[in-house]
């Protein structure tokens, strides 16, 4: 969705933003812009499509200044064209925004009544209108202004605001959207996110709700919007550049498939030991006794993080014997869902900022439930409005498609459920031990699936006229086929279904015949032999059969036009390792077809609208 980046320094501003714009690419837009002081005041520059037409546009025109906003927009409100990207102007004041202002209408239809001309589609333009009014009316500077004009609009939103009459300062402020400030040597910066501006900035704060910033180069003054002053030091992360840049892989996504064992094993690091049934979680907020009294276990996530959560399930009811479900969390509300004493909420989000599962974390929460986040953003939304987090050690994801949050979410989540299954002694220290064994030797395992792409590669050639495919699965293999499924659709465009393997035959099945490639997630487990019936069943109708098996299975191999093999691993580890072929034939697919796949057509990477 939008990212923003603001820089009050003492370089050439335009440059860093572009380079910050460039890193919140993975966010999904389509358009850009920058706002600059120039000394002649403010100047602006847009340019639809990608970062490049913006920088095109830049060579053309000299920009100088060293007090700048940046901006690039996922279209909302308007279409994608050069009048509705950002910043948006009004008398001495541009402005951009990440977020949707819900009272757009009204406020426009006030605004127009004033003889207010609006020269976008954007909901935007009306906070640019609302802060040049305040300015008009007698608010005495910028920031006085912007809190006047936010307290007349409701909504999600992050912007950032400049003034040809203030020419060393920005105004930042937050609701419900991602924002955080950056220390740089003689430098602030602002942006949605941290790898933006990781290049720069040494500590960052997080700006919260309802909180506003007054950035100069010579420091960051934050405030509530009432105007209370808020004490919060800068912190470090640990982060760094480098696991933001492409490291020699051509995309994102083929970067982080292959981060995966280290991902896994920073996710795993001080909370498991080798031999040991002994699990240490910190910060999750739960105590022995309160996970003795948990009655349900109830996730809310959204898109890949819901698949995550749908492992989850299968683990927590396996190893603690606690009844859970699973909600997508744009759905929680409209279930009016009931939480009683006892419930847990498990919320994952690798951003940790989706606007629907925080908004199912608020509902939940207002009904008394203890919530869990399970997120990689230290202190991002999600996390903060929780009484506990379990994060993920994935460090930064930039390809839009999920690929090392996703396993590393599921390391995190079986990690949980074996502490939750000995916090209630439904789990023996000796199969805590044995589980936790096998979880050590995941990242090795997926170190050989992840570098062995070359089969991988030969499906999506042998699939390439494919307009569709089925994935199927039985037990913790079936959010697996739901995953695969996403992510072959989200990055190559073939329409994917996933779907349970005993499910088949009642629908699914009238679509089989030899040009439809089913990818049947077969490894040796307790659902082996079911599944296989189905694969008969496809092959029976000349469907195309690419299984996904564990080394050596002769049985699947004689079923199967291509087997992509795992290595042989305990039942509870394989979610973790029947993915990964999974995500290198969705990468290979759209790289075949020529496509961006870090940065897929329509969509983003952080959701920050309901
Ligand atoms: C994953 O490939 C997707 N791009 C998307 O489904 C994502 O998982 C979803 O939007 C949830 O995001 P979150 O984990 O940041 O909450």
């Amino acid at each position: 969705m939008c990212g923003i980046v603001a820089f009050a320094g003492v370089t050439t501003c335009a440059p860093v933003l572009v380079e910050g714009l460039r890193r919140l690419e993975y966010r999904g837009y389509d358009s850009a812009g920058l706002a600059v002081h120039t000394g002649r005041g403010i100047e602006i520059v847009r340019a639809v499509g990608k970062l490049g037409r913006l920088a095109e546009a830049l060579q053309k025109r000299e920009l100088p200044g060293t007090v700048g906003i940046g901006h690039t927009r996922w279209a909302t409100h308007g279409r994608p064209s050069e009048r509705n990207a950002h910043p948006h102007t009004s008398g001495p004041v541009a402005v951009v925004h990440n977020g949707i202002i819900e009272n757009h209408a009204a406020l426009r239809r006030e605004l127009e009544g004033e003889g207010v001309v609006f020269s976008s589609d954007t909901d935007t333009e009306i906070v640019a209108h609302l802060v040049a009014r305040a300015l008009a009316c007698g608010a005495t500077n910028l920031e006085a202004a912007v809190r006047v004009a936010l307290g007349r609009v409701t909504g999600a939103y992050a912007i950032a605001a400049v003034s040809s009459n203030e020419p060393d300062v920005i105004v930042v402020a937050k609701q419900d959207s991602p924002l955080v400030l950056g220390r740089a040597d003689d430098a602030w910066l602002a942006a949605s996110d941290i790898p933006a501006i990781l290049a720069r900035a040494r500590d960052f704060v997080l700006l919260e709700d309802g909180e506003l910033a007054v950035l100069r180069r010579t420091g960051a003054r934050i405030t509530k919007l009432d105007g209370t002053p808020v004490e919060r030091a800068p912190k470090p992360v640990d982060w760094d550049i480098d696991q933001a840049e492409k490291g020699g892989f051509s995309h994102f996504m083929a970067k982080e498939i292959h981060e995966q064992p280290r991902a896994v094993e920073a996710t795993l690091r001080g909370r498991i030991r080798r031999g040991s049934g002994e699990i240490t979680l910190d910060g999750i907020g739960i105590s022995g006794d309160e996970a003795k009294a948990v009655r349900r276990v109830y996730f809310v996530a959204c898109g890949t993080s819901a698949h995550a959560a749908m492992v989850g399930r299968y683990w927590i009811e396996q190893l603690a014997r606690v009844p859970a479900t699973v909600e997508i969390a744009s759905e929680v509300r409209y279930r009016e869902p009931v939480f009683e004493e006892g419930d847990l909420v498990v919320a994952v989000s690798q951003s940790g900022e989706t606007a629907d599962t925080l908004a199912a974390v608020k509902a939940a929460k207002t009904r008394g439930a203890k919530i869990l986040a399970v997120a990689n953003v230290l202190h991002s939304a999600i996390p903060r409005a929780s009484d506990g987090a379990l994060y993920t050690h994935a460090g930064p994801e930039i390809g839009v498609a999920s690929t090392k949050c996703f396993t590393t979410q599921l390391a995190a989540m079986l990690v949980f459920a074996l502490w939750l299954g000995r916090a209630r002694g439904t789990l023996t220290e000796a199969d805590a031990a044995r589980a936790v064994d096998a979880l050590l030797r995941v990242p090795g395992q997926m170190k050989e699936l992840a570098s062995d792409g070359a089969k991988a590669e030969a499906v999506a050639h042998a699939t390439r006229d494919a307009r569709s495919a089925l994935f199927l699965g039985r037990g913790t293999a079936f959010p697996i086929a739901l995953e695969g499924a996403l992510k072959l659709k989200e990055v190559s465009y073939v329409h994917a279904e996933g779907y349970a393997a005993g499910e088949m035959k009642h629908g699914p099945i009238a679509l089989v015949d030899r040009d439809l490639p089913v990818f049947a997630i077969c490894p040796k487990d307790r659902n082996h032999e079911k599944t296989l019936s189905n694969v008969q069943e496809v092959r029976a109708r000349e469907g195309r059969v690419i299984a996904i098996a564990t080394h050596g299975d002769r049985d699947v191999a004689a079923l199967a036009e291509h087997v992509l093999e795992i290595p042989e691993a305990d039942e509870l580890v394989l979610p973790l390792l029947t993915v990964v072929p999974l995500q290198l034939v969705a990468y290979y697919a759209a790289t075949l077809r020529g496509l961006d796949v870090d940065q897929p057509r329509n969509l983003a990477k952080t959701v920050t609208v309901e």
